[in-house]
């Protein structure tokens, strides 16, 4: 939670933005309306739940499951502040075995940035069709970080290809930084659940697990990134399994080299040079009616 807004809470506002955009573009996608049941896979903290809430009424029935106590203790908490608790159940579980919940019992299931972390995908999507009610729809929105990955890769091999001697320091630094935070050859982008599939697959994971009327929107924007402070550049990460900056720094770099990166990235970070990547699949789909 912090590391995703670098611990500053100007640029949580910021980036509020374009988690908004993902969670309105999933609740679209889910069609909510009065007295359903609705499953959000991984909420974390929330987001999609209370913003359902907030769309439909009381009448709305939500489950939070996520796999880590703490999130869901802190989603529980913001239920009590929002007074919503009473139509609020929170079930700690893995996507991949929605225990406690029951077959047929939902109508709507929703997940956001959740399957890239999920082990084993196929039995997630069928976890959602065996919890959905025939007829009932699921609603995700799945950033899709293979992209960076391929970057993070090129970058690898175009440092491996300087001639020795070269004296560029610039794609060196950016290629270290970046590798820590993706995979960057093709057996780790293929053996890494954040980057091991695409928007394609998604289609093919929903097929196969007997959904119908699907239907699958890809979308990429890239804008100028919108940190500006070196402190908050340095406290951010691209995605929940990737160290910040400043870990990176301390913990890989020698006092000279991370004076070098200072030198040649805060002014580039301060001029706002670096672009934002976001790159999002949205799928709807829905159980067969019975
Ligand atoms: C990037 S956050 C997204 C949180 C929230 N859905 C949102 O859109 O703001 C990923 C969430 O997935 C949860 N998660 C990770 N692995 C999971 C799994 N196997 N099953 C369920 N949730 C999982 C994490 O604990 C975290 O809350």
């Amino acid at each position: 939670m912090h590391t995703r807004f670098g611990n500053d809470p100007e640029h949580e506002q910021v980036l509020r933005t374009s988690i908004d955009l993902i969670a309105n573009r999933v609740l679209s996608g889910a069609q909510l309306c009065a007295g359903v049941a609705l499953v959000d896979i991984g909420t974390g903290d929330g987001q999609i739940a209370f913003r359902a809430i907030d769309a439909i009424g009381p009448s709305l029935r939500v489950i939070l499951t996520d796999i880590l106590a703490p999130l869901l203790r802190h989603a529980e908490t913001l239920a009590i502040q929002r007074n919503v608790q009473d139509q609020c159940r929170f079930i700690e579980c893995s996507a991949d075995a929605l225990r406690d919940i029951d077959d047929t019992s939902i109508d709507v299931v929703t997940t956001s940035a959740v399957l890239a972390y999920v082990t084993n995908s196929e039995e997630a999507f069928l976890e959602i069709r065996r919890v959905l009610r025939p007829g009932g729809r699921f609603s995700i929105g799945e950033p899709i970080l293979r992209g960076d990955a391929f970057e993070a890769a090129s970058l690898k091999q175009l440092v491996d290809s300087q001639p020795p001697g070269s004296d560029d320091r610039f794609f060196p630094l950016l290629s270290r930084w970046k590798g820590a935070q993706f995979p960057y050859t093709e057996e780790k982008i293929a053996s890494s659940l954040i980057t091991n599939f695409n928007e394609r697959d998604l289609v093919r994971l929903a097929l196969n697990a007997g959904f119908v009327d699907i239907h699958m929107e890809f979308h990429v924007d890239i804008y100028p990134s919108a940190v500006h402070s070196w402190e908050v550049f340095l406290d951010s990460s691209p995605h929940p399994w990737a160290p910040p900056l400043r870990s990176i720094l301390e913990e890989r770099f020698s006092v000279e080299e991370r004076a070098l990166f200072e030198t040649i990235f805060r002014p580039r970070v301060e001029a706002q040079q670096f672009v934002t990547a976001d790159r999002v699949a949205y799928l709807t789909a829905r159980k067969p009616p019975a």
